[in-house]
């Protein structure tokens, strides 16, 4: 009977062994067509610095704001927003699909202004998102499936690396219309508008509503008027994306100038936000997605479709981050707090462009640099050369994009000599 046991066992090893195999295979074949993706350019720079052991070296390739030791910033009204929410000891239910309408309502206030006509009227229809990528994706997939116009759109040359990679995720055209002129070193309105005109009646176009990446260079006042006139003119949906409200100027209703007035001007605009730079809720993946709509009988259909939407990806959102940034808006003493908080980000990157600025000039390097004190936000397009980017990565260790984008937050008063020298000697 032993022996008879024994020989069963050794033929179960030998059937499970046989099926493992074949199912190994099967999954090879299965899954044998999946190429190599390239991998993450800005996290690829990280990566890069991470195993770089020189005691000098500087990551100015990160998007995320540093403080003057070079480290994450926490800040101090989000810190007090998250003790009272511990002690307010609270459940930890579902969201609803939209989100928690205080902080749906809070949010939308704080981008389109006490006075918005949207706001007063409920023609508004906005939710909550994962972050901006997320209101992003959220906001374009919701174009390839229901937008009635032209389903395809326009991006600034340059823009961020994900607006590209979004649209070709879901298959929505896109193409590029003339932003960065390169010989100013600032906005190339006449190109912008130029292009605008000979876009498809309907079409839509991507605006950074402030603190353009990865140029840093935003259209001023008189130029968004244009812009917004000649996107009149030839019936085109803007829509903006604002994931640096407030770090632009330091004023979060500075900063959604061209946002307002795009409203006030009777765009229906599209809106993503993000909370993650201007309340450093990078890894919270809290934003928000609205839309402008006519009338509030067709913000309710949009909103019921947009519900769908979201219950098929990820059913409702997470609540920790939407109740940081609610608290926040919604107490008017920790709004207060924020306010100032931010200012203090943007108003230390403004001082360390200035530093950067006199620090090469002052070496007397031949070239000129009023751009980087011109350009706003956290990102300078400095106009270093391929060639001179390598350079500085491998002569004196500082990380950045191969297009030359530094990203300011990551200079620091103990930092700035070095980079300005190092700069100045890749380019002189
Ligand atoms: C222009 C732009 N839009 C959107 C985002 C979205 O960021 P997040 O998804 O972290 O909110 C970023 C982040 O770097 C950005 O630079």
């Amino acid at each position: 009977m032993p022996h008879v046991l024994a020989k069963l066992s050794v033929q179960v090893l030998r059937n499970n062994v046989d099926f493992f195999n074949i199912a190994t295979r099967a999954n090879s074949t299965f899954w044998g067509g999946v190429p190599m993706g390239p991998p993450d350019v800005i996290l690829g720079i990280t990566e890069a610095y991470k195993r770089d052991t020189d005691p000098k070296k500087v990551n100015l390739g990160v998007g995320a704001y540093r403080d003057d030791a070079g480290k994450p910033h926490i800040l101090p009204s989000v810190r007090k927003a998250e003790e009272n929410l511990f002690n307010r000891h609270m459940n930890h239910e579902y969201a609803p699909i939209a989100g928690d309408a205080t902080f749906t309502n809070a949010v939308a206030k704080l981008a389109l202004g006490e006075d918005s006509p949207a706001l007063r009227n409920k023609t508004n229809c906005t939710v909550q998102s994962l972050s901006g990528t997320g209101a992003l994706r959220l906001g374009l997939e919701f174009v390839t499936k229901h937008y009635g116009g032209v389903k395809e759109l326009w991006l600034p040359n340059p823009t961020w690396g994900n607006h590209p990679q979004i649209c070709n995720m879901i298959s929505l055209p896109h193409k590029k219309y003339r932003y960065y002129d390169p010989k100013t070193h600032g906005f190339d309105l006449n190109g912008a508008c130029e292009d605008i005109t000979k876009m498809p009646e309907g079409s839509i176009i991507l605006l950074h509503a402030c603190a353009h990446n990865p140029t840093g260079v935003d259209p001023k006042p008189e130029e968004w008027k244009q812009l917004s006139q000649v996107i009149k003119d030839q019936k085109v949906l803007p829509f903006f994306d604002m994931a640096y409200q407030g770090f632009a100027t330091g004023n979060v209703d500075n900063d959604a100038f061209a946002v307002r007035l795009f409203e006030k001007e009777g765009h229906h605009i599209m809106l993503a936000q993000s909370f993650a730079k201007n309340m450093g809720l990078y890894g919270e993946r809290v934003g928000a997605l609205t839309f402008l709509c006519p009338d509030q009988e067709t913000a309710a259909k949009m909103m019921s479709q947009v519900k769908i939407m979201i219950r098929t990806i990820y059913s409702n959102p997470a609540i920790n981050g939407a109740r940081i940034v609610s608290e926040i808006l919604n107490n008017p003493e920790l709004n207060q707090m924020w306010l100032s908080d931010v200012k203090e980000m943007a108003d230390r990157i403004i001082s360390m462009r200035k530093e950067l600025r006199d620090g090469i000039e002052g070496r007397g390097n031949p070239q000129k640099w009023n751009h980087i004190t011109d350009q706003i936000g956290m990102f300078c397009y400095t106009g270093l050369k391929p060639n001179q980017v390598e350079r500085l990565t491998k002569e004196f260790h500082i990380y950045l994009t191969k297009d030359g984008r530094i990203s300011v937050a990551g200079i620091s008063s103990k930092n700035v000599d070095y980079v300005a020298e190092a700069i100045h000697k890749v380019t002189s």
